[in-house]
């Protein structure tokens, strides 16, 4: 899969995922801007630091990641935050916080990017819900109901703008080894060496995703191998259903 000569907005570039994000579509040739809190350490092409919950932070984005590449054709809206917790335990502000970054987040850097891509012929937009967006799993309502709007938001933009060559598809994954489900194990005092190593077993493949088996997926779906993919939810989750 190649994206030689491609220019691509990835969200949350520095977490677990981001970062085997950046590396697959550098790797395959895009330049890349990239967003988050902090960006030292990550290697792109345009670093363009900011906070998700800042409206007019993420209505700026797709336009001055264009101006830093020269273009834009791929958009990623990888960033997330997991709330825990049953809706009793669940407060105003995990309701903003969740709803701000899983959903506003995307659906202003969404309309800002489409004519963006539109008026240079095309585009692929790759969202990062999750198997929870498709199938809610216990204890997590605001995360499971957040990453359910945007998997229904990739469906939707997935046939309204198919006629103007973007692609909108969704990567759905169960869970990965990055920072945002250890610091799960670790808020319940729980070892997540151990946890993961008990989470592995659950798993039909063997073991949960690494950051880079779900960026490969992602990068199938920024790339030309998946050209006539629209609206898609796709599950990465090594054989393991929610239960
Ligand atoms: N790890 C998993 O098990 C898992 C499973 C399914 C889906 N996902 C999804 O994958 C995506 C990436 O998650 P991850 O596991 O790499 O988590 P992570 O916590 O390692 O990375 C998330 C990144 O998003 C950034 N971010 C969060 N809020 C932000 C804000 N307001 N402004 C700017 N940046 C912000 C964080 O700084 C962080 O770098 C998320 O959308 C997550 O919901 C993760």
């Amino acid at each position: 899969m190649t994206l030689s000569g491609k220019k691509a907005l990835v969200t949350g570039a520095a977490g677990g995922i981001g970062q085997a994000i950046v590396k697959a579509l550098t790797d395959a040739g895009a330049a890349i801007a990239a967003t988050d809190f902090q960006l030292e350490d990550i290697p792109c092409n345009a670093a363009i630091p900011g906070d998700l919950t800042d409206p007019a932070h993420c209505d700026a984005l797709p336009a001055k990641a264009s101006e830093a590449l020269g273009g834009l054709d791929i958009v990623i809206n990888n960033a997330g935050i997991i709330r825990r917790g049953v809706i009793t335990d669940s407060t105003d502000d995990d309701y903003i916080q969740s709803m701000a970054v899983n959903v506003e987040a995307p659906f202003r850097i969404c309309r800002a990017a489409i004519p963006i891509l539109a008026a240079s012929g095309g585009g692929a937009i790759v969202n990062v819900s999750s198997c929870w967006g498709v199938r809610p799993g216990p204890n997590h309502p605001l995360y499971c109901m957040s990453k359910a709007a945007l998997a229904s938001m990739t469906q939707c933009l997935g046939h309204d703008h198919a006629h103007q060559g973007i692609r909108v598809n969704a990567v759905c994954p169960n869970e990965v080894d990055t920072p945002m489900l250890r610091s799960g194990f670790g808020a319940r005092g729980i070892d997540p060496e151990t946890a993961i190593d008990n989470l592995n077993q659950s798993v039909p493949l063997g073991h949960i995703a690494q950051p880079e088996e779900i960026a490969d997926v992602v990068l199938f779906l920024a790339s030309d191998q998946s050209r006539y993919m629209c609206g898609a939810l796709l599950e990465v989750n090594g054989g393991k259903p929610v239960i």
